[in-house]
């Protein structure tokens, strides 16, 4: 993905990591001018590629755009090609994350209240698909936020995500929420309260959970989720 500026005097390097400030990781000025445009280039860039994400989900608005970044706590990665658009640079990709106060099933049907790191959006451009790219970043990000892949929440996946997870990290069998993030098995691996954000002492209604007291782990399937218990205990705010 191109753009009527040097991509490159933006984000210089390869993995580029954006948060509600709107500057990329590597920018050091404090010069007001200099900060005003680069947080303008970079505006730009993400309405652009968040637009172009949205698209390739389906969505009515996308996910990522500049004014839903700014002031937020959550973060994109972006990979660019420095050698693209005859040496101005392409940005190739995205990746958000956030934290999201959720209630987490786990496979024996336990709510838990967790602050797990989701991945909110991701996509490769068009031109640069099955190629490795949305590998890299994702590596990346795991790298940088310190995490294993199936301590990630997920926001909505696409069957291409699902596919992505199952062929990289062997992540299959989710667990049925009742909201619309997926979590996998290996998830709960760990003891819950080791889990970020774990809350002990919440008073969870269980009358009004799914109506048993269990939930098989299904094979993820896409966008629709089977065996979703039917009473909705999601917290979390949508974007
Ligand atoms: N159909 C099925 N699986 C796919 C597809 C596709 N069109 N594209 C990628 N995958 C999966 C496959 O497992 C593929 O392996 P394969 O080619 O051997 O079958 C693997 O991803 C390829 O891995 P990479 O090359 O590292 O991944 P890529 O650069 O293609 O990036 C991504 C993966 C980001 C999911 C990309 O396909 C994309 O942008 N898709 C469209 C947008 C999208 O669906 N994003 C996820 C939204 S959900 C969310 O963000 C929470």
């Amino acid at each position: 993905m191109d753009f009527n500026f040097s991509v490159n005097d933006v984000l210089p390097v390869r993995f580029t990591c954006i948060d509600g400030s709107m500057l990329p990781d590597t920018f050091h000025s404090a010069d007001r001018q200099e900060v005003a445009e680069c947080q303008h280039k970079v505006a730009v860039i993400l309405d652009k590629i968040g637009e172009s994400s949205g698209i390739a989900q389906g969505l009515q608005s996308p996910v990522t755009s500049a004014d839903r970044l700014r002031n937020s706590d959550h973060k994109v990665y972006l990979l660019t090609n420095s050698e693209g658009a005859g040496g101005l640079g392409t940005v190739v990709g995205l990746l958000k994350i956030g934290r999201k106060k959720l209630y987490i099933f786990d496979a024996a049907g336990k709510h838990h209240e967790l602050t797990p790191i989701c991945v909110l959006d991701f996509y490769v451009h068009e031109s640069m698909q099955r190629a490795g790219c949305g590998r890299m970043l994702f590596e990346h990000m795991l790298q940088e936020e310190h995490i294993a892949p199936e301590f990630l929440a997920l926001d909505r996946p696409s069957e291409k995500l699902m596919g992505f997870l199952k062929k990289h990290y062997n992540l299959e069998r989710i667990i049925p929420q009742s909201n619309n993030f997926v979590v996998y098995d290996r998830f709960f691996s760990v003891d819950p309260e080791l889990l970020p954000g774990y809350k002990s002492n919440i008073k969870i209604d269980y009358r009004r959970a799914a109506g048993k007291g269990s939930f098989s782990v299904a094979r993820a399937s896409g966008r629709a989720f089977v065996n979703r218990p039917a009473a909705s205990m999601d917290k979390a705010q949508r974007l």
